[in-house]
């Protein structure tokens, strides 16, 4: 049985026997509590894998470990409900890809039904798109751009809402659903926290400063205790531009470029950022949706900064408040939480509506132990407006300017640069945080910073985990203990910038990093950068890794096709179903024989014998 920790208790005073159950289901299947957890003790003994580890493969195809299945699950193009369907070479309309799946399907996460149970038979299927790719978007690919292709961009992005069970063995999509929806470019969403309402969020298309249209760039993702979703805006910088005209410093650290990558700003004024300038502000934040609602307006909750949001995954600090665990996913830079000013409340749902707009944002600085190696202390340092030099003469105003311009405070109070920080996952049990660092080919360039004692590897091409636990078991903790967990690559490299310390099958540039419900660490990689001949032969397309938490031992899962990211590992609460997503095919799989459109997939993977995965 899971050991009973400080939560379980508070909850189990504050409320009923049956209750608890319910609210300690809920929380099992959102990860509050290990529900499935079958030691009393994962730090000494990390669950372990016994699934036969999977070759390197280069084929064009998924290879899954013997003994389980791994299928297309869901398209990009497949209606969510009942609405229309892929249309040959991509023909259809931009109101037809508003009900549809769209492309890149990123972080995604099952939400058991009813709300608050465990079930593994039925839940909601949640899941981002990251970015519209017009090769495989429009018949024509890119050219010709009007409006109309435009909206079609808008539409593919965002998040899919699916409901889905699993009938005689199989999962279904359930056509029609109640719950079933798009969140895209062109959806209303709100404002909230600091920067709700204020000066540099107002602009002609809004006098409010409350209201914001759409969310782009979803990469990974996060959930709360309360079952709602967060959808983390990454590279939302593309969708904007000044369209040639100049570009302020601010702009500037947010990489607004002023020749625009996509063709937003010549065809829909709010991403000229020479027209609206203030439009730029509204992007870059984590957005709280809320899958079992419908008609919830998406919030953007700025309480927890703009910068390029990889995942958003939650802890629970001793006295019960919230806090956020979040990365941006660039080159040099940083490592952040938040912790919110106001308890969760486990008996009342609606009460934890605004929970995420009040707290303090944090970031990480890592510290050399004394004997300078890739360990020690670190500090959460608060980026709050009047403290750590976050003053008006320097720029910082109100607390608005501090989370709109979080890189800025970031740089200013000396946190420390990172080699990319994508998914970071929390261990629940042990409290241990897990943060996958993925690359950075440019640490140690003549003209970039070198390494430093957490990102300790000029030229890193392979990236590496960097592990931490808070002071006292408190993730509130203002202090912390790190570590390197691993280093990725060859541990047979002779360049010492390229050789990693693996236990068991190379990998590398670990992004998705995610705790499945007994505790084991599984992480999917994305390798673009890594792509050496004599590498890919020892690791193969990009995969998904279990990793032993005790051991560091890894092991690969499965291999995904050519060109493809693996991202998004999502299980059910009894863990016999996990969902993969295939982002970026880029040869023939799953079906260019019909169309030469390569389409993101969803894969649904099951053990044969109806087993619990990973076992
Ligand atoms: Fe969208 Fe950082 O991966
Ligand atoms: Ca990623
Ligand atoms: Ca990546
Ligand atoms: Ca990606």
């Amino acid at each position: 049985m899971p050991r009973t920790n400080r939560l379980d208790t508070l909850i189990a005073k504050a409320i009923s026997r049956r209750q608890f159950l319910q609210a300690t289901t809920a929380l099992a299947a959102s990860g509050l509590v290990a529900g499935c957890a079958t030691s009393s003790n994962a730090t000494t003994a990390s669950p372990s894998f016994t699934f036969g580890s999977v070759a390197p493969s280069v084929a064009d195809r998924v290879v899954v470990a013997e003994g389980y299945t791994a299928v297309p699950f869901f398209l990009h193009g497949d209606p969510v409900s009942d609405g229309p369907g892929w249309k040959f070479n991509a023909a259809n309309t931009s109101d037809e890809a508003m009900q549809q799946g769209g492309q890149m399907h990123d972080g995604m996460w099952f939400f058991p039904l009813p709300v608050g149970s465990n079930k593994s038979d039925h839940g909601l299927l949640v899941m981002n798109h990251e970015y519209p790719r017009a090769a495989q978007l429009f018949a024509d690919g890119d050219k010709d751009m009007s409006a109309e292709k435009v909206r079609k961009m808008h539409a593919t992005v965002g998040v899919s809402v699916l409901e889905v069970k699993l009938e005689n063995g199989s999962w279904k999509i359930v056509r029609p659903s109640k719950y079933a929806r798009r969140i895209h470019g062109l959806t209303p969403a709100r404002l909230g926290g600091p920067a709700a309402g204020a000066a540099l969020m107002k602009s002609a298309l809004d006098p409010t400063g409350f209201a914001a249209m759409g969310t782009m760039g979803n990469c990974g993702n996060g959930t709360t205790p309360w079952g709602t979703y967060l959808t983390c805006e990454e590279n939302f910088h593309d969708y904007f531009s000044s369209m040639g005209g100049p570009v302020n410093p601010m702009q500037a650290r947010y990489t607004l470029r002023p020749k625009p990558q996509y063709k937003h700003p010549e065809f829909d004024a709010r991403h000229d950022a020479s027209k609206h300038p203030n439009e730029f502000n509204k992007a870059g934040w984590v957005v709280e949706i809320d899958p079992f609602d419908p008609t919830w307006v998406p919030a953007k909750r700025t309480a927890l900064g703009r910068y390029c949001h990889e995942s958003a995954h939650y802890a629970v600090a001793k006295d019960g408040r919230l806090v956020i665990y979040t990365g941006d996913d660039a080159r040099f830079e940083y490592v952040y939480k938040f912790v919110s000013r106001d308890r969760v409340n486990t008996t009342n749902r609606a009460a934890n509506r605004d929970l995420l707009d009040h707290g303090t944002l944090y970031v990480a600085r890592f510290d050399a132990g004394a004997d300078g190696r890739a360990q020690g202390r670190g500090r959460w340092i608060a980026l709050q407006q009047g403290q750590n030099g976050l003053t008006a003469d320097k720029g910082f105003p109100t607390q608005a300017e501090v989370v709109t311009f979080a890189r800025m405070a970031a740089d200013a109070v000396g946190a420390t640069k990172c080699d990319r920080p994508e998914w970071i996952a929390v261990e629940h049990k042990s409290g241990e945080v897990y943060a996958a660092f993925t690359g950075n080919g440019q640490r140690g360039r003549p003209d970039k910073e070198g390494a430093n004692p957490a990102n300790p590897r000029v030229n890193n091409l392979y990236g590496h985990i960097v592990r931490w636990r808070e002071n006292g078991g408190d993730a509130a903790s203002t202090t912390f203990e790190w570590d390197v967990f691993l280093s990725c690559g060859n541990p047979a490299q002779n360049e010492p910038a390229l050789r990693g310390n693996l236990k068991g099958d190379i990998f590398t540039n670990p992004d998705t990093l995610t705790f499945d419900y007994a505790g084991r660490l599984w992480a999917c990689t994305d390798s673009a950068e890594a792509t050496e001949a004599e590498l890919l032969k020892l690791r193969g397309n990009d995969s998904v890794i279990a990793i032993d938490r005790a051991t560091g031992e890894s092991r690969r899962f499965l291999v995904g096709p050519v060109g493809a990211e693996l991202t998004g590992l999502t299980f059910t609460p009894d863990m016999r179903t996990a969902w993969v997503n295939v982002q970026h095919p880029m040869k023939d799989w799953p079906n260019t024989a019909v169309d030469g459109k390569p389409r993101t997939a969803t894969l649904v993977i099951r053990k044969s014998d109806g087993g619990v995965i990973g076992s």
